[in-house]
């Protein structure tokens, strides 16, 4: 391989000898690097790992996810956010099983026109499990290349990325996509990371910013938008040892999960008053707040969310079990604390969750 650059040298070289043993690696399988690196998108190669595992393990093949309840997929997505990215991964394996043999497209403009497949999810699939000569740029090889080539703009401007997206597609060695796309990625993640590694780096003679001694300024970062905060409330109605739980609309934001009933704090009352109000208006149920729970405190997208969760009774006597008038889901149930392990919530309940299983208080319901 002697029309090798040395950048390309280098990168084929170090990573033929610091590879880990990932997932995907064993086959190239397309389905398998698809899933994997739709879950990498949004999580740490450890915790990402153990997400794919449990995935391919339940869903070993485009058929059995294609068969899939959506229900299911989200419950092995929990955790891991953005479930639209579950969502069309379910609708993409439908339609490939449909349209195309049950196998991802070898051609680009195919695979592109696949629900949640953009830019990157297609040269990921293509060059790793077809080899073909396609581009990846994830925040890796933002990094990697935003150093080696001294990227001054900010890293998500439409300037860098063209840039990026240009120099990424050049770089591939002929016949050498899969292995160099991953050797890149690889770089970025094992040597040239957010805290670079330049003492261990095969490519600091090559690399602007090690030159100009500005590592630590590339890439630029993204100007920030501010968080905005929001406060918001929730509560557990507990009703003969039952909890009162609604599965969110089709659209909006956490389509299809399952929640507590509550929502904003509006302006002028409080966290307990608002939840009284939400599920009369949700619901048309009168309840009252028995005790707070936990103020929980988690981000979402652009928002930092206060949530204060109250344990919740029904301000009357109930022989039966009242039915609620479902005016924000699409479907109430009454469980117990243990079946909640079944359903699929947003961070933010999970940890709720997660705080009512370890406190003494409710040790009576769980
Ligand atoms: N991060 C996301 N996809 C990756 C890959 N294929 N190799 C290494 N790191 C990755």
């Amino acid at each position: 391989m002697s029309d090798l650059t040395p950048l390309q040298k280098t990168l084929l070289d170090w990573f033929e000898e610091n590879r880990r043993d990932l997932p995907w690696r064993k086959r190239y399988d397309p389905y398998e690097v698809w899933i994997s690196e739709v879950i990498l998108q949004q999580t740490q190669m450890d915790r990402g790992v153990q997400y794919i595992e449990r995935f391919l393990e339940r869903f070993p093949t485009m058929e059995s996810l294609a068969e899939a309840d959506e229900e299911e997929v989200l419950k092995l997505w929990e955790g891991l956010g953005y479930y639209a990215r579950a969502r069309n991964l379910l609708l993409a394996a439908r339609q490939m099983v449909a349209e195309h043999g049950g196998t991802f497209p070898e051609d680009v403009q195919t695979a592109r026109a696949l629900p949640g497949v953009g830019r990157y999810t297609a040269g990921a699939v293509l060059s790793q499990a077809y080899n073909q000569e396609e581009p990846i740029v994830d925040a890796n090889v933002e990094r990697v290349l935003s150093r080696l080539f001294d990227v001054d703009a900010p890293i998500k401007s439409s300037q860098a990325q063209s840039f990026l997206w240009e120099t990424a597609r050049s770089l591939i060695p002929k016949g050498r996509a899969r292995e160099f796309n991953q050797a890149i990625m690889e770089f970025g993640n094992l040597i040239c990371g957010k805290k670079p590694s330049c003492m261990l780096c095969p490519l600091t003679e090559q690399c602007e910013a090690h030159y100009l001694g500005i590592v630590d300024h590339r890439p630029v970062p993204a100007e920030r938008r501010p968080a905005v905060p929001v406060e918001v409330a929730s509560g557990v109605l507990v009703h003969k040892g039952y909890i009162f739980i609604q599965k969110r609309p089709e659209d909006g934001v956490w389509p299809g999960l399952w929640e507590f009933p509550g929502g904003n704090v509006e302006k002028g009352e409080t966290p307990a008053e608002c939840v009284v109000r939400e599920f009369m208006e949700e619901l048309e149920w009168d309840v009252e707040t028995a005790e707070k729970i936990a103020i929980i405190r988690h981000g979402y997208t652009t928002f930092k969310v206060t949530l204060s969760a109250f344990l919740l009774r029904f301000k009357d006597e109930h022989e039966g079990w009242p039915e609620p008038v479902l005016h924000a889901a699409t479907e109430g149930q009454w469980v117990s604390f243990a079946e909640l392990g079944k359903y699929t919530f947003p961070a933010g309940h999970r940890k709720l969750i997660d705080m009512i299983a370890r406190d003494m208080r409710y040790a009576w319901f769980v």
